[in-house]
């Protein structure tokens, strides 16, 4: 496995092995960054990860500082994943000057977590796509954990035409069911125990969807009383169309309960995609 600093490095490296497939992370690897590999291993001759925490996605209140740098177990755990390329660029490889060029995902940057994050997309959109220009993969493999994420990144390939292929990986849960996240580890032993709720929570409101309940708004709101109810400070509940994460018609069929809400200072995030007959 070869762990590469800089573009130039990454560019000559790749130049030997062009077919590759990319997972691009903030590092603090967990099982569900290792899925991700796998599914990129079996996909091309090269599989590279980037570990990079991208100032341009926090908001200026959120924990860039504090966000888990665990580099030594990074590289251990790729390697034992059969990683080729640890790609692992300081702040000024990235940005070598003021990023004054940005990718503006528009819709998307304002609703959900555009909403509750501001500039957030744009600074992901922006990142992955100097990330992909310079590691220039066929293939990149996103959690849908971070479905919003996912569906931004699909349509800024698709709308700039880039080569690549999106491929998404259903989000890998703990025996409890709380998705895996980095950020788990901000919660106490008590917060860890309340967590499974939220995809709790989910799982009920899907259940009520595919029983016929079409009572849309009722079951957001009482999915976030049952949030409050027990400590919790919801961001919002929505069920969304897959497609798009806009408001679906009594028609559609692919939906999805997106969630966001704090436990003590932690945020944490999730979401169940719901098939309706
Ligand atoms: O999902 C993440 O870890 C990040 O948002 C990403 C895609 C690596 C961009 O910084």
């Amino acid at each position: 496995m070869d762990v590469i600093h800089s573009v130039a490095a990454l560019r000559e490296r790749l130049e030997r092995v062009p077919n590759n497939v990319f997972v691009p992370t903030m590092g603090n690897l967990h099982q569900g960054h290792i899925q991700l590999i796998d599914i990129a291993k079996p996909r091309a001759a090269c599989t590279v990860v980037s570990v990079f925490v991208n100032r341009l996605q926090f908001g200026p209140r959120e924990d860039f500082e504090r966000y888990p740098r665990t580099l030594q177990g990074d590289f251990d755990q790729c390697r034992a994943a059969g990683v080729d390329v640890v790609f692992v660029p300081d702040e000024r490889e990235i940005y070598p000057e003021p990023q004054t060029f940005v990718v503006e995902p528009s819709d998307l940057e304002h609703i959900l977590e555009g909403a509750a994050r501001p500039k957030h997309f744009r600074g992901v959109a922006t990142v992955v796509l100097k990330l992909f220009n310079m590691v220039r993969p066929h293939s990149a493999i996103f959690g849908k954990k971070d479905y919003q994420q996912y569906i931004v990144l699909r349509d800024m390939v698709r709308q700039f035409a880039l080569p690549i292929e999106i491929i998404p990986a259903e989000t890998v849960r703990a025996s409890d069911g709380l998705a895996l996240s980095s950020r788990n580890q901000y919660l106490s032993v008590e917060q860890r125990k309340e967590a499974p709720r939220l995809y709790a929570i989910l799982c009920k409101m899907r259940d009520e969807l595919q029983a016929g309940n079409r009572e849309i708004q009722r079951i957001e709101l009482e999915g976030m009383a049952e949030l409050a109810r027990h400590g919790w400070r919801p961001d919002y509940i929505a069920v969304r169309r897959q497609a798009d994460l806009q408001e679906g018609t009594p028609d559609d069929t692919h939906l999805v309960i997106v969630a966001a809400a704090r436990l003590g200072s932690t945020r944490l995030i999730d979401n169940l995609e719901v098939e309706l007959c």
